[in-house]
């Protein structure tokens, strides 16, 4: 059966297979790496998980290009454990997270076993790159029934969001990390 890299979808085989559903040109230090991201602190400078979601009340000047906050990964573990417990929605195996970053989002999604695709923006050594979601016409396969999940730009969460309902299949799931007041929000 042929296997392909979940993360940029290259075709596996003897050169450039790492491991299972990861080529080499994708593969993140396992373990090691992963244990490395867990430990950072998330909480204390001005690029952490608050910013991103919004806790915190940063000026202009201050926003990263392309709104470049990535989120902590225990903020997904914990949204993820919470899904289990409360039943009722269960994520499809194939997830699209269209704006990687450096993948601490797809990080943990694959750990957890899922078949997840990264794509963003902008190279971040991570996923596949120039990939601009909100002009993108179709999922990277359309094979599958992908569920979207990520931590969107701020600024243009309702365009993603608008995006992302536009591309999933009936039935799939859009999961958007994003500030609280998104809720509030007229539009
Ligand atoms: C808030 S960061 C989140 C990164 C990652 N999802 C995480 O949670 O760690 C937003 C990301 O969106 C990317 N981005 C901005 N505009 C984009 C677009 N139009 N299409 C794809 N990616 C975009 C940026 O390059 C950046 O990596």
């Amino acid at each position: 059966m042929e296997e392909y890299c979940a993360v940029c979808g290259a075709k596996l085989d003897k050169d450039n297979k790492y491991m299972d559903n990861m080529c080499w040109d994708c593969k993140f230090g396992g373990a090691e790496e992963y244990e490395e991201m867990h430990q950072k602190d998330w909480t204390g400078n001005s690029k952490s998980t608050f910013v991103t979601l919004g806790a915190s009340n940063h000026v202009e000047h201050e926003r990263a290009e392309n709104d470049y906050y990535a989120t902590d990964p225990h903020a997904l573990e914990i949204f993820l454990e919470k899904l289990k417990q409360d039943g009722g929605i269960t994520l499809s195996h194939n997830i699209w997270e269209c704006v990687c970053g450096n993948g601490n989002l797809s990080k943990v999604l694959m750990k957890q076993g899922y078949n997840v695709i990264s794509t963003d923006l902008i190279d971040r050594g991570y996923g596949m790159a120039n990939y601009d979601f909100l002009t993108m016409q179709e999922l990277p396969d359309q094979v599958r029934q992908w569920d979207i999940l990520t931590n969107p730009p701020y600024k243009y969460a309702k365009e993603f969001v608008e995006k992302a309902l536009e591309l999933t299949k009936d039935g799939r799931y859009v999961i958007m990390f994003l500030k609280i007041q998104f809720l509030e929000g007229k539009a």
